[in-house]
């Protein structure tokens, strides 16, 4: 909740399934004073807005209503979870041609009203949409974040955290690279208390297997993942509003990341107030590396199929 003047204000564009649990997750930490909902379909803004809006009394002060682009003046961070969603066996990659048309429509929208929030994005392929979000509204890179890998990281740690029964929250380790198939995981920096991780390969393999596969495997279950997801974004937006400076692995241009440049990939980075104040370069190992450039390989390929 703000302490100064002015009220904090999270814009999220797409009531979906990620958009209204991300919205009840910001609601029920109480992180913003304001929250707005925005999405194609007003109807159903409103009834989450109002359906919300009931539960204030048992919450605290925010206010949550739906609201139309002109909303986002002032916004400190506009979370955007709009598009299309992968459906049973689909690939994020394959949502891209749906998704780069409602992004030029919702980017033009959005740059009308803001020119100094946060951009934060959800919808995927989140490296590419963060991507063409940068080029299309010009904003300086550190105010354009995508989710990136922070919810791979948290599955991988809370895979690691079931096989060696630890505290997921005590396991460190880091999955980089796409949020999609070709993402990578640091085997090589992993620890818990800074000591190494008694695994075998077979559970690295099983481990890593089940963090890259999860979305597949939960679309299939129920269709869409929205609830670790909707925590990833609360994550970063606490981050910013509170001025955190943690270390989250975002998706983030980078330049010259082990050779790696021109492309958005999740890796570690300080988000603060103002956004990412700094990529943080792991030391990772050469296998890691070849598999970093084999990802943003990959992304480049696509990105060069979109006219940005
Ligand atoms: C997932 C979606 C957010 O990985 O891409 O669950």
């Amino acid at each position: 909740m703000s302490l100064t003047n002015k009220k904090s204000r999270i814009v999220i564009i797409g009531a979906g399934a990620v958009g209204s649990t991300t919205a009840y997750t910001l609601l029920l930490r109480e992180r913003m004073d304001e929250l707005v909902l925005i999405d194609a379909n007003q109807e159903k803004a409103i009834g989450d807005a109002l359906d919300m809006s009931h539960g204030l009394p048992f919450l605290g002060q925010s206010k949550v209503w739906a609201g139309t682009y002109e909303d986002c003046k002032g916004a400190d961070i506009i979370i955007i979870t709009a598009g299309a969603a992968q459906r049973d066996g689909e690939s994020r990659i394959d949502l891209l041609k749906r998704n780069v048309a409602i992004f030029e429509s919702i980017t033009t929208e959005v740059l009308k009203y803001n020119t100094d929030g946060i951009l934060l994005i959800a919808s995927n392929p989140v490296d590419v949409m963060s991507y063409f979000t940068w080029k299309k509204s010009g904003w300086p890179t550190n105010r354009i974040i995508g989710s990136g890998t922070l919810l791979d990281s948290a599955r991988f740690r809370y895979l690691i955290g079931e096989k060696l029964n630890i505290d997921s929250r005590s396991v460190h380790a880091h999955i980089i690279g796409e949020h999609g198939d070709s993402e990578l995981p640091i085997w090589s920096l992993a620890n818990v208390a800074g000591s190494g991780l008694s695994l075998s390969d077979e559970d690295k393999e099983e481990i890593f297997s089940n963090t890259k596969n999860a979305a597949y495997q939960i679309i299939k279950a129920k269709g869409a993942t929205f609830y670790a997801i909707a925590l990833a974004l609360d994550r970063i937006c606490t981050a910013i509003l509170h001025n955190e400076a943690s270390v989250l692995n975002v998706s983030t241009l980078l330049q010259d990341y082990h050779g790696v440049s021109d492309v958005f990939l999740g890796v570690p980075c300080i988000v603060d107030r103002d956004g990412i104040r700094e990529v943080l370069t792991l030391e990772i190992n050469d296998e890691e590396k070849g598999l970093l450039e084999q990802s943003a390989a990959k992304l480049k390929d696509i990105i060069g199929t979109v006219s940005m």
